[in-house]
């Protein structure tokens, strides 16, 4: 642990905060060195993959909704790319799959809030939080999608 530290806070992209300095460099090492193994696991959010689906039940322009291990999500195609996000608006709840889908935005069928499916990111009122975003993998023709 207490080699991460030092090379993160020599890397360069390291930008946030310019160079480092030693007082404050000193105060994140020992920090860091005081955290256990079992206080990392338990910080650590685990992600898992699941598979949903095939490939050839979601075509370009095409959508998805399916249950990711107990939670409501919706697969879309765009352009050949697949991307995952959930099935809650975040407005207030309505259910994002069963909406009109074109492009890469995706409308509630409640109130019109319309979210960009690639990035989760609402784009007009009345929502204004994105909603989650997983990650998706095809492999063989199947499709999987994390769920973290
Ligand atoms: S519940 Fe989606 S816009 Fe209101």
């Amino acid at each position: 642990m207490l080699r991460f530290a030092l090379l993160w806070l020599r890397h360069p992209d390291n930008k946030l905060s310019g160079p480092p300095k030693p007082i404050r460099c000193l105060v994140s090492i020992v920090q860091l060195s005081k955290i256990s193994r079992n206080e990392l696991n338990q910080g650590c959010v685990m992600s898992e993959k699941f598979k949903v689906g095939k490939l050839a039940d979601v075509p370009p322009g095409g959508k998805l909704l399916v249950d990711l291990d107990g939670r409501a999500v919706a697969v879309f195609n765009v352009e050949g790319t697949l991307y995952c996000i959930d099935d809650v608006c975040t407005h207030d709840g309505g259910p994002l799959a069963e909406g009109e889908f074109h492009g890469c935005e995706i409308q509630c069928p409640r109130h019109g809030a319309r979210f960009d499916v690639r990035t989760g990111k609402a784009l007009c009122f009345p929502a204004f939080e994105p909603v989650a975003t997983h990650a998706v993998e095809v492999k063989d023709g199947d499709i999987y999608v994390e769920n973290d």
